[in-house]
């Protein structure tokens, strides 16, 4: 590599790039993966713990993006489900960064089912929002640059976040007020 290609290679400086921050596109991922036999539950359609699998591994691969490093998952929020999977199905999820905090990413995940008798359409099945929160090599919080939205979807998308970060504020307060016992 010359000098030159290095010179452009190198990250802007971290000060200067969480100043910027990053467009909702730029870290948007999809993941699929193909439902097998194998991959039934007791009644004949696809397991949920799959979806589940896929909806964080996708989450985490578009946080990653963003923060340009390692994340975990701290809370999975939402989780529904709006049709079965069955054997055949190209399952496929697409998460996107629609928030964030100082060091936390509010991630959006759509996941539809390519089914393997039909018109070959994809079905909405499934849609998740988890929480995750960028980490150094410790494991510690570290910063992360905000994300900005460009169409209508991504605004509207964007506000919904902030939607949810008040009912989170407001279900811990309200649950605060609660002796909730610690679990058996
Ligand atoms: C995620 C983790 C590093 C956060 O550490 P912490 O000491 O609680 O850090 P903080 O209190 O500073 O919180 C960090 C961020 O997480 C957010 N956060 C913490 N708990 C949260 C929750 N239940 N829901 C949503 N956001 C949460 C905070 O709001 C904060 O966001 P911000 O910086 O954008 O304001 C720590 O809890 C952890 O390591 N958890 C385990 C994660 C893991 O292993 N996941 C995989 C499980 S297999």
């Amino acid at each position: 590599m010359t000098p030159v290609d290095a010179a452009q290679r190198t990250p802007t400086t971290q000060p200067e790039s969480m100043a910027t921050g990053k467009t909702m596109g730029a870290s948007r991922c999809e993941l699929s993966r193909v439902i097998w036999r194998s991959n039934e539950n007791m009644f004949g359609s696809g397991k949920g713990t799959l979806i589940l699998e896929l909806v964080d591994d996708v989450a985490w691969a578009t946080a990653a993006r963003h923060s340009d490093g390692h994340a975990v998952t701290v809370s999975v929020e939402a989780m529904t489900f709006f049709a079965p999977v069955w054997a055949g199905d190209i399952v496929s999820a697409r998460a996107q960064v629609e928030g964030t905090g100082r060091t936390s990413m509010e991630i959006g995940v759509h996941v539809d089912a390519q089914r393997c008798h039909g018109t070959g359409e994809r079905e909405r099945i499934a849609e998740a929002h988890l929480v995750f929160v960028a980490v150094d090599d410790d494991g510690a919080p570290r910063p992360v640059r905000p994300v900005h939205p460009e169409t209508d979807a991504e605004y509207a998308r964007h506000r919904a976040v902030a939607i949810r970060r008040e009912h989170r504020r407001a279900l811990a307060a309200a649950l605060s007020e609660v002796a909730l016992p610690a679990p058996r």
